[in-house]
This record gives C-alpha cells, sequence and structure tokens, in this order.
C-alpha cells in the first residue's frame, strides 16, 4: 500500500523509539520525511540514511519543541525544505522516565513535563497547522501521540496524565481551529516496548507482568503495533474523523465481568 505517495510527513522525535519507526512506515508508503530530533542526531542521522535507501527525500532538523522559537525555527526548516506538509506527527512526549512514584514530587520535573507535552505540542501544531491551512496550502492531517493515562491515570507520574489531558484539549481545540483544511486527532497507545519502556525502573520489576495479566489480548505491544492506526489517521482512511481519542491498548482499559 501507497498511501503516502509523494506526501511530505514531518515526524517529530524520531532519532529513537517509536518516532523512528513511525518515520520509516511512511516513507514505506511513499512518504517524504522530516525527522526532527532534539538530542538523539546520529539516531536521526540514521532514520534519515534509511528513508533515503527506501528512494524518497529525508532531511533531518534539530529543535527543543518546548521552546517556541525553535519550534519556529523547526517549521521554517519543514517548509522551506519540501514547500508544504501533508502530515504533522506529533511524537514527542516525555514520560517521566526516572520517576517512580507520585510521592516523588520534583517541581523541576513536573514543568519539565508540561512544558514538553503540553506547550510543546501545542507550538508545534500551531505553526505547522497554521500552514498547512494558508492560501493554496493542500491541507492534511496531525496527528498526536497520547496515551492510556487519558484513561486510567498515572499514580507513578500524575503530571504525565495532567500532560495528556491537556493534549486532547488541545486535539480538539485546534481540530475546530484548522477546520475543514486540517484534521487533528489523537492516538492513545498504552503500553509500547519501546527501549525508553522496557528500561523502566518499574517495568523491569514487575509492572510488565502485571500488565500482562490485565490486557485481554494477552500481550504488550510493540512500536510496530502502534504504525497502523497512527498511519489511518494520518491517511486518507479517517477523512471524516477530527478532534478525536483512538484507543488502541489491547483491551487493558475495558471494566466489567
Ligand atoms: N512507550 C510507551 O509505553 C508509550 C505509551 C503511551 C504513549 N507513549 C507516547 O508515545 C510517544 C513516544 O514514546 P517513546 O516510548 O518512543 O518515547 P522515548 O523513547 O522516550 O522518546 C522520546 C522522544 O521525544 C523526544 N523529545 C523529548 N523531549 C524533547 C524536547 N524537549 N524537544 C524535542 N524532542 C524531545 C526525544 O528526542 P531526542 O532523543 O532526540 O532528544 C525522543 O525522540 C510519546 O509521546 C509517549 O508519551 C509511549
Amino acid at each position: 500500500m501507497s498511501r503516502f505517495e509523494g506526501k511530505k510527513v514531518l515526524v517529530t522525535g524520531a532519532g529513537r523509539g517509536f518516532g523512528r519507526v513511525l518515520a520509516l512506515a511512511f516513507a514505506n508508503e511513499g512518504a517524504d520525511v522530516v525527522v526532527h530530533y532534539n538530542s538523539s542526531s546520529a539516531g536521526a542521522e540514521e532514520t534519515a540514511k534509511e528513508i533515503r535507501a527506501l528512494g524518497r527525500k529525508a532531511v533531518t532538523v534539530q529543535g527543543n519543541i518546548a521552546s517556541y522559537a525553535e519550534v519556529q525555527a523547526i517549521t521554517e526548516t519543514a517548509f522551506s525544505e519540501f514547500g508544504h506538509i501533508d502530515v504533522l506527527v506529533n511524537n514527542v512526549g516525555d514520560m517521566a522516565l526516572n520517576q517512580t512514584s507520585w510521592r516523588e514530587l520534583d517541581e523541576k520535573v513536573v514543568d519539565h513535563t508540561l512544558a514538553v507535552d503540553v506547550k510543546g505540542t501545542m507550538f508545534m501544531i500551531h505553526e505547522v497547522g497554521s500552514r498547512m491551512i494558508e492560501g493554496d496550502a493542500p491541507g492534511g492531517s496531525i496527528v498526536n501521540i497520547g496515551s492510556q493515562v487519558v484513561i486510567a491515570g498515572s499514580p507513578r507520574a500524575p503530571q504525565y496524565a495532567a500532560a495528556k489531558y491537556g493534549v486532547i484539549g488541545l486535539t480538539k481545540s485546534y481540530a475546530r481551529a484548522l477546520a475543514p483544511k486540517v484534521r487533528v486527532n489523537t492516538l492513545g497507545a498504552a503500553f509500547m516496548e519501546t527501549e525508553a519502556l522496557k528500561n523502566r525502573h518499574d517495568w523491569t520489576h514487575g509492572r510488565r507482568e502485571q500488565v500482562l495479566a490485565q490486557t485481554p489480548l494477552g500481550r504488550i505491544a510493540t512500536p510496530e503495533d502502534m504504525v497502523p492506526p497512527t498511519l489511518f489517521l494520518a491517511a486518507e482512511d479517517s477523512r471524516h474523523m477530527t478532534g478525536q481519542f483512538l484507543l488502541c491498548n489491547g483491551g487493558l482499559a475495558m471494566v466489567g465481568a
């Protein structure tokens, strides 16, 4: 399938983890990709190299999305390199990985999570979205990577849950602001075994087994499991959806007998 033939896609945080897997998946379906990263420059170059090996264009761009000026620079690079952007995936997220309990209240950690996940995602939607609807720009789709935490909360890092709730607010607000040219939706991932999760302290100390036991489908997602629903929200397949939250969690959030 080549749903993104000739399309221009910007994936944030594509130097590692889920963003890297996503960037390659878009290229596999025909897209040219702007590979954004913050600190993973080697990973971003490797992602770009693999995209070019598929016969697609790739450019890398660095920036801290919690800074409005840096988001403006990222956007400028993306549009000047590719002319327009059809799809933005806001994959960047700070999960407060070193925090193991709500009891570890650290103001800097809280501020950081909120700055990256809420402010950063907002800046990205705002800047890229504004240009996606400008003049005769073709419009397109924005997909935010959200989380199961908006269903279940996070006693480990409550600010992470608050931040991902914030992303839902941004999704609904910008879905209305940018309509009808641009759709904005959020994918809700549950536990997805990226290196970040695999290395998390609680994950290696019993949490994995606990989650597995509570997941009706009896498996933990790989990043590759989350690719099809993300590409669905990015593609024409979801053309009548905007402002929505699509949960993909192996049934983990189900309640009842
Ligand atoms: N893994 C899970 O279990 C899980 C579950 C639900 C939802 N999610 C969501 O899925 C997304 C990806 O998760 P992941 O496991 O792949 O995460 P990850 O491995 O921790 O990667 C985080 C990404 O965010 C980027 N980043 C962090 N702070 C940044 C900043 N200030 N400015 C720009 N980029 C920044 C990092 O870039 P650099 O490396 O270049 O610095 C990296 O690419 C996140 O939004 C996360 O909340 C993950």
